[in-house]
């Protein structure tokens, strides 16, 4: 539905439901899907525009196209940044990193509001790239994490800004060790051990972010027992930012195709993330990611091993990665059911 509003009556946030084209130049002045505000109100009245037409959707339809416009908005500049610093220090050019944090205080808002947040994150892929991905996801997810932990917006925000930036040292990696398909020999493996200690070189040096964030990266590879890189911390010596970037991390890499190994589904994940969490992993930073982002896995729809597609209807509390799967009118209890698996979630 769309209404036709004279630019007086056009409130702030209103969405527009047809380009704007200049009359005299058939130039499109502001395409459809447009969110107006006073700036782009001013803009339409210096071109003479008197009249548009507007997406007539209810209060809690509005809101979530404002949401979902805000927050891919934000989404891409970070993006935007990561893959600039990424090229520009591969390229060996002077990097910078932004000192305007706006885009991560709204990305952290949103993702802390935004229930759909994990569809969100699989339909925001711009860059099929492992690289890229994987800091966005993990800042994503780890504002979602620090929202869940009950943590302050501005710790939030700090979550989000270690969790894009954790990998960055991988740069300073060579790619055939980085992006090596097969098994890596004890050589590479101490090189790609040195990938948190370059994150938090570069970030150090070319940023203002403060010790939380600094530390969340240099530590992400920590391990509470000790037997974790790069320095074999312990226990207390490692940071909740540094725990929190950590699960979400290992969390991520899981349901993320990689070179050497295709994705793998979020109860796997979940099942590796629960037995990490007796030595490697904060047990409670797990229970509260598990408890909270198995929700929203209900309702969607499921690639399974034998080629057919189903519904998550159920997931007990418990027993998480083990899910009832709909397929047409029978229903699947992974808790009994071992000679078929869930290979993803689709949208
Ligand atoms: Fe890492």
């Amino acid at each position: 539905m769309a209404r036709k509003l004279s630019l007086y009556e056009v409130e702030d946030g209103m969405i527009l439901a047809e380009d704007v084209v200049d009359e005299v130049t058939g130039n499109v002045l502001m395409p459809k899907d447009s969110v107006l505000d006073f700036a782009s109100k001013n803009r339409l009245e210096n071109y003479h525009v008197h009249s548009v037409l507007i997406v007539d959707t209810n209060d809690e339809e509005k809101d979530s196209i404002l949401m979902n416009a805000v927050l891919t908005e934000s989404y891409n500049a970070i993006e935007e940044e990561l893959v600039g610093i990424y090229e520009d220090l591969k390229s060996g050019k002077e990097i910078y990193f932004s000192e305007d944090d706006n885009k991560f205080e709204i990305l952290s808002r949103e993702a802390a509001e935004e229930n759909d947040i994990l569809s969100q994150l699989y339909l925001l892929k711009n860059k099929d790239d492992y690289t890229y991905n994987h800091g966005m996801g993990v800042g994503v997810l780890a504002a979602k994490l620090g929202g869940w932990l009950n943590l302050s917006a501005n710790d939030i925000k700090k979550l989000s800004i270690a969790g894009t930036f954790h990998d960055i040292g991988k740069v300073k990696i060579d790619d055939s060790i980085v992006f090596k398909r097969g098994p890596l020999t004890d050589e590479e493996y101490e090189e790609i051990k040195k990938h948190p200690q370059h994150s938090y070189d570069i970030v150090k040096e070319y940023s203002d972010y403060d010790q939380d964030i600094l530390d969340a990266i240099h530590h992400h590879h920590e391990r509470l027992d000790g037997s974790g890189y790069p320095h074999g911390l312990k226990g207390d010596e490692i940071s909740m930012f540094a725990r929190i970037i950590g699960v979400c991390d290992v969390y991520h890499a899981i349901i993320s195709n990689r070179v050497y190994k295709p994705k793998d589904s979020p109860f796997k994940a979940a099942r590796i993330l629960r037995e990490s969490s007796f030595q490697h992993l904060d047990p409670y930073v797990v229970r509260v990611f598990l408890d909270n982002i198995s929700r929203f896995y209900v309702g969607n729809k499921v690639l399974l091993s034998d080629g057919r597609k189903g519904t998550i209807v159920y997931i007990d509390q418990v027993d998480r990665d083990a899910p009832v799967v709909k397929v047409g009118e029978e229903f699947i209890d992974f808790k009994v059911r071992r000679d078929i698996k869930i290979l993803e979630i689709t949208i």
